[in-house]
């Protein structure tokens, strides 16, 4: 039996997380929803990092998951966008989160899809598909971001088209941002495909690469090493097709000790 007077409580440990508290949440299909927490004022993090978070628990070590953080980094609060995975062990019971419940949130912030991973370019591409458009929420709306490049291009791609309603309020959101708007709509481009029903581009976005419709559609040059730079975020199977299309086209893989011609990282599956 565990002695109870020897275990060290939450609160006396500095890397514990923190206890934050919901302040909306709204759901967008059976499967996605988005919400919004307090962020603790010594919370920092680059655009595009993810952070593990967590529900409390009754009994046992509280379950913590990788979410990127899809709000700015100068936000006073933290947005998440999430998957519902009916019998997921964290996501079956954060689905049902309301306003003034307590989220549990880690101090560190860490991840690859990061500006700093990337060497100078002319164009950003961030390809993601379902969730896994997240960090690039935050990516997109970082000043940094238009300072780097003469182009930024988010695709997002999803099995159905109720499924890109979160990357479509980005995108129009971005062009009235008080920081980024006005580069936004300058260099912004965003790029919705949908690949099991009928949508203005259909497919998914290997293929739409690898057939050229993606740098026609966009007017750009097919992807190259001289001036392309990309980040990828999906699930596994996504992230090593797009890898294998981005490597085939000579961009070499970077990261925050080595900055390279692309950075890829997992979206958050259950
Ligand atoms: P598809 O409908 O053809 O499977 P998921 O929900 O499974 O993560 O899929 C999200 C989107 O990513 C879907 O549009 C899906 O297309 C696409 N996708 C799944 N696997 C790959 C892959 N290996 N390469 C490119 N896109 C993929």
């Amino acid at each position: 039996m565990q002695d109870q007077a020897t275990t060290k409580p939450a609160e006396a440990n500095p890397n514990a997380p923190t206890q934050e508290t919901v302040l909306s949440v709204h759901h967008y299909t059976d499967r996605l929803f988005k919400f919004r927490i307090t962020r603790p004022a010594r919370f920092r993090f680059r655009s595009g990092e993810f952070v593990m978070i967590g529900l409390p628990q009754e009994n046992g070590r509280p379950l913590l998951r990788a979410y990127s953080v899809a709000s700015p980094a100068w936000d006073e609060t933290l947005e998440f966008y999430s998957i519902k995975v009916p019998d997921g062990p964290l996501t079956s019971r954060l689905q049902k989160i309301e306003p003034g419940d307590k989220i549990l949130l880690a101090r560190k912030p860490t991840g690859t899809l990061v500006l700093d991973a990337l060497t100078p370019g002319k164009r950003l591409y961030m390809f993601s598909t379902g969730t896994g458009v997240a960090p690039f929420a935050s990516v997109m709306r970082d000043p940094e971001t238009y300072e780097m490049f003469e182009k930024v291009v988010l695709t997002h791609t999803c099995r159905l088209k109720a499924e890109l309603e979160y990357g479509l309020e980005l995108a129009r959101d971005v062009l009235d941002d008080p920081l980024v708007g006005e580069e936004a709509r300058e260099k912004f481009v965003h790029y919705a495909s949908c690949t099991r029903e009928p949508y203005p581009v259909q497919g998914r976005i290997t293929t739409l690469i690898e057939h050229g419709k993606l740098f026609k559609d966009i007017g750009a040059p097919p992807l190259n090493p001289a001036e392309d730079r990309v980040m990828i975020c999906g699930s596994m199977a996504m992230l090593q097709s797009v890898k294998a299309v981005v490597e085939a086209a000579g961009l070499k893989e970077g990261s925050n000790s080595s900055p390279g011609d692309y950075v890829i990282e997992r979206a958050f599956v259950g």
